[in-house]
Parts: structure tokens; sequence; C-alpha cells
């Protein structure tokens, strides 16, 4: 099958902060990929960025054809994206809600009724579909989020943790959704947290760890490098095994100024309650000489800056 996705050298930074860093791999139609990683580690934002919904810091992703950075009109089109914050309106019905989403894809009123009878009765939406989305349960609402997601039949679906919240019988519609997806040729990117679901799966996974991607393979060949029998068991492994340094580099920005310094939070804070402490002793114990007063004063001015810096820091790090 062909090349559908291809993610080249994909760096994320927010402000000073790298939450993605030089991630590349390739997913074809017909495989689901498993994008794994622990919480934080750079998925949801590798995902959004691929679907145009962020702009990379640099790198770029091909999208059946079409580059991210140039043609995003395009890559809309090709692509069917749920993440968590993909909402659906509450004053309109299941049925509403896809008509609409439908309509600003282009879709004609036919196709989009054809299409909305598919996914209903794959995603077992039918006895909710007429009510008010308002009213639905987590369950229901993921549903029709992944029904809204996919309306206009993209080549490559990308679902960001689509079970989560959702019972055994509802997970088993939804993978068995992607499992029919991936038959009819579609690539299927896949990030979840359920180790069971992406083994059962996935033809192939990525372990994203710290922004960086630290394993790219099949399940068993992930299993035979890290001896283990389970992917649970290899992820953890994988994770363990990073050295610290190399995994603080690309996102804790150790080779920064303030870094080298040690400037950290807690560090600031003791250092401004030790000066403070120094400018009150200083007036409680010699109160009648002034050169002491003046290092009184100049240890509070000493604090009010470290105070004002130590804010600046904290709010740019956030
Ligand atoms: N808009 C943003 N601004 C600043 N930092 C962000 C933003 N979005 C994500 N981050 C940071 O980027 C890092 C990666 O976040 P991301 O949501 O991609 O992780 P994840 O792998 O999806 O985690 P989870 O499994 O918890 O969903 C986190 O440290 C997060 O705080
Ligand atoms: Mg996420």
């Amino acid at each position: 099958m062909d090349t559908l996705l291809l993610v080249k050298h994909l760096t994320k930074k927010f402000h000073d902060f790298t939450a993605v860093e030089d991630v590349n791999f390739e997913a074809r139609g017909g495989e689901i990929f498993g994008l794994l990683g622990p919480n934080g580690a750079g998925k949801t934002t590798t995902l959004r960025t691929i679907a145009t919904a962020l702009q990379p810091t640099s790198g770029t992703a091909i999208v059946a054809g079409y580059d991210i950075n140039e043609q995003p009109e395009e890559v809309k089109k090709h692509i069917g994206v749920l993440t968590t914050d993909i909402g659906v309106y509450d004053r309109l019905s299941g049925r509403e809600n896809l008509s609409y989403f439908g309509e600003l894809y282009g879709m004609s009123a036919v196709d989009i009724q054809r299409r909305i009878k598919e996914l209903s009765d794959l995603l077992e939406m039918n006895d909710f579909i007429e009510r008010r989305a308002g009213k639905y349960s987590t369950g229901m609402k993921q549903k029709l989020a992944i029904a809204r997601a996919v309306i206009h039949n993209p080549d490559i679906l990308i679902f960001d943790e689509p079970t989560s919240g959702l019972d055994v019988l509802a997970s088993q519609t939804v993978l068995n959704f992607m499992k029919r997806s991936k038959d009819q040729g579609k690539c299927v990117i896949l990030s979840t947290h359920q180790m069971i679901d992406a083994e059962r799966l996935c033809d192939r996974v990525a372990i994203i760890h710290q922004g960086r991607m630290i394993a790219d393979d099949t399940v068993s060949n992930i299993e035979n490098i890290t001896r283990t029998e389970n992917l649970e068991d290899a992820f953890l492994k994988l994770i363990k095994d990073v050295p610290a340094e190399k995994t603080s580099a690309p996102i804790t920005n150790n080779n920064s100024l303030k870094s080298r310094l040690m400037l950290t939070p807690k560090w600031i804070w003791s250092a401004a309650i030790i000066a403070l402490a120094g400018a009150h002793l200083f007036f409680q114990i010699l109160p009648q000489l002034e050169t002491q007063r003046s290092f009184g004063y100049l240890f509070i001015v000493v604090a009010v800056f470290i105070l004002m810096f130590n804010k600046y820091y904290v709010r740019r790090r956030r």
C-alpha cells in the first residue's frame, strides 16, 4: 500500500518549551499505526500539528501527498481527526451535527444522508442519533465526535484516545470501526494508553517519550528487541531505559543559562526567603546604625528583584 502519511523532522515548541522534537515516521494505507507514550509525551501535539490545528516550529508532514505547511486546506480534506477537544453542538441532534459538518466539507445532501446512515449503523448510534447531543452520555458523545471526524470519508484517520471513557461494548464498536477502516485501505493513526488495544490492533507502533521518538517498529519486533512478552512490558522497559540526560535534553532546555545557574523556582524562593530574613535581622538588631540599615534596604531590593524574576521565569516556563 502507498504511504499516506509521512512525518519529517517535526518539531513543535511552545515558547521556549519543546513539546515535540524531530519526530519522523510514515504510515501506509491499509494499516493501523499506533502512537504510544506516557502523559505529556507529545502525542496530541504531534497529531494536532499533522492535522494543521497547530503550526510546526520546523519540519513537516506530507498528508496524502499534500504538505501541511504549503497546502493545509487540501490536507484537511484528506484527514479526519478525533482529539479530546473536538466539539459537537449540544443544541443540535446527532443527525443535525453530522449534516452541518458534512455541509462544511461541501458534501451533497444525498451523500451526507447516505454517510450518516452508514456511520450510524457502524458506530451503533441509531438509538440516539435524533436526540439532542447535549443530553448524550460520554460514550454517545464520543461516538458522535468520531462520526463527525470522519463524515467526509477521509483517507487518513487520526484517533487520539478514541476509547477513553467508553465502556467495553462501546470500545469494541469503536475498535471494530477502526479495523473496518483499515480493511477499506484507510491509514489509521491510533494514539492510546490501552496497550492491549494497541497490541491487538496496530501493525506498527511508534513510542514517543518527552517529545522524542524512541521506537518505531512492529509490535513483535519491539517485544523481541526489549526481550519482553507483551507491549506493556516493552513500553515500560523502553521508557525506563532512556538515559536521563537524553530524555531531558530536548524539552527542559538544560543548556540554557537559567538552567546552568540552577535558577529553579525552588532555588529562587529559598534565596528570597533568606534575603528577607537577613533584612529583618538587620532592622531588628541594629536599627540605630545607618550602614546596617542601608544593608537592610539592599536586602529588600535584592529580594524583590529575585521575586520579580521568579514570577517572570515561572510564567515563561508555562
Ligand atoms: N498549547 C500549549 N501550550 C503550551 N504547552 C503545551 C500546549 N499544548 C501542549 N503543551 C505541552 O506539551 C507537552 C506535550 O503535551 P501533549 O498534550 O502533546 O501530550 P500527550 O502525549 O498527548 O499526553 P497525554 O497522554 O496526557 O494526552 C506537555 O508538556 C504539555 O503541557
Ligand atoms: Mg494527549
